[in-house]
């Protein structure tokens, strides 16, 4: 690991959880240069939902790059953009009535936000947007100031202004939490300017696996249309299928006026897009634009994991059943060691997380002898106090098993450490 430590920036993050040198990868495996295969549960923080080398996917770019196919087009129309469209448009947004432009932006989530802040601002004509405890939008400027985890957040990268932050589902415990939004919007001293647009999470997934109600959304939704605000749903992590469902926003049965995707996307390649609806689409040409808004390898990634995945019920069926297995699972664990630690289990299809009540060490200390049992699992939270499970939706039962037997021992080699540890202090 040393040309990391002497030649890599501080900044690296995830090597310092998992510091080992990965070389292979296949479905639900990661393989270092040792050969130790490990069990993924992290999926690329949401980007593997189609699992890591995905046959379907990595034929299709073979095939697309032997035959010289475009890798880099700018913005330019492409045979695998064209087909890209024509697909989402018809397996995507057809069947669920939705109607979405779509435009290309960077290739990464935060873009995807940056855009979508950028045209809210520009069609309402109003700086301010309003952002919930506890959401994580991405890390440059614009999608920082609408994070709230003061990790990431610093005075000394410029204001954080226009963004006001209002309280998600369940940050008062059972208080309606919109009761206080609008409030705050009908009192016109409240010192809320009404925002060009809302951008909220589904489900929180940086921010604790915090899980929105149905109820919640719909009253979101239905504040902004009565105030004329824009509701921007980022479906970054939990999108592509990671709750059952393609969209996650689609149980609550709300029309957002913009949704940002990224990560699975592009079947683990980079991509992110905007959807906006037409009448939003105010853009001058070329106003939003930069170089790499044309990846055709992900076009062709995303083209066919829609092919492959979207056409039926199959994986929703599949994420329903294997989400059972994985409740149940951890609840049977939680319950377990109910004597050493309080554990909260919250979640939806196949994003869930696992809460250690108390001390906020402890999720730290189970991803670690996770790692040390050959798996895979990171923490989120404010406080990093939720173990976070986020398999690839292809996963196969088996192997889903065999990750949670290794999640079992782990905590149990905790429990025994922790308890030695206590006996040799007394
Ligand atoms: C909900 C959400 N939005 C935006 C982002 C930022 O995406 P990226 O890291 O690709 O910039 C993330 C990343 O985890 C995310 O979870």
């Amino acid at each position: 690991m040393r040309i990391f430590e002497n030649l890599e920036s501080e900044v690296r993050g995830y090597i310092r959880s998992f510091p080992t040198i990965f070389e292979k990868s296949k479905g639900a495996i990661l393989t270092n240069e040792q050969g130790e295969d490990y069990i993924d549960f992290f999926a690329g923080a949401g980007t593997l939902n189609y699992g890591h080398n995905n046959e379907h996917i990595s034929s299709a770019l073979i095939e697309y790059i032997q035959k010289d196919g475009v890798v880099h087009g700018l913005d330019m129309a492409t045979s695998a953009k064209k087909e890209f469209l024509q697909t989402f448009n018809d397996t995507i947004l057809t069947p669920r009535n939705l109607d979405y432009k779509i435009q290309f932006t960077g290739p990464t989530g935060t873009n995807a936000v940056e855009t979508a802040l950028k045209l809210a601002r520009l069609v309402k004509g109003r700086s301010n947007v309003v952002s919930f405890t506890n959401g994580f939008h991405g890390l440059t400027q614009g999608s920082s100031s609408v994070t709230g985890n003061d990790d990431y957040r610093d005075e000394s990268y410029i204001s954080r202004s226009n963004v006001s932050f209002m309280p998600f589902d369940g940050y008062f415990g059972d208080m309606n939490t919109m009761a206080i939004f609008r409030k705050f919007l009908e009192d016109s001293s409240s010192g809320l300017d009404i925002p060009a647009a809302v951008i909220v999470e589904t489900i929180q997934g940086e921010g604790g696996i915090n899980v929105a109600s149905k109820e919640w959304l719909q009253e979101l939704e239905s504040i902004c249309r009565e105030y004329d605000i824009l509701l921007i749903i980022d479906d970054i992590q939990v999108g592509n299928g990671r709750t059952g469902e393609f969209f996650s926003f689609e149980f609550a049965g709300i029309n957002p006026d913009i949704v940002t995707v990224s990560k699975s996307i592009g079947g683990g390649l980079p991509m992110a897009i905007v959807l906006l609806k037409p009448d939003l689409d105010q853009w001058k040409p070329g106003e939003h634009t930069g170089t790499f808004r044309g990846n055709n390898l992900a076009f062709v990634a995303a083209k066919v994991a829609i092919e492959q995945y979207w056409q039926n019920d199959d994986l929703t069926n599949a994420v329903k059943y294997k989400e059972n297995l994985l409740k149940d699972t951890l609840q049977k664990i939680a319950d377990k060691y109910k004597d050493t630690f309080e554990i909260e289990i919250r979640g939806r299809g196949l994003a869930y997380g696992f809460e250690i009540k108390g001390d906020n060490s402890v999720a730290g200390e189970i991803s670690k002898y996770a790692f040390e049992e050959k798996l895979i699992v990171e923490t989120c939270g404010s406080e990093d106090q939720v173990v976070k499970f986020l398999p690839p939706l292809i996963i196969d039962e088996d192997t889903l098993v065999e990750g949670l037997n290794r999640l079992d021992t782990a905590i149990e080699k905790l429990v025994a450490d922790k308890k030695e540890k206590l006996t040799g202090e007394f």
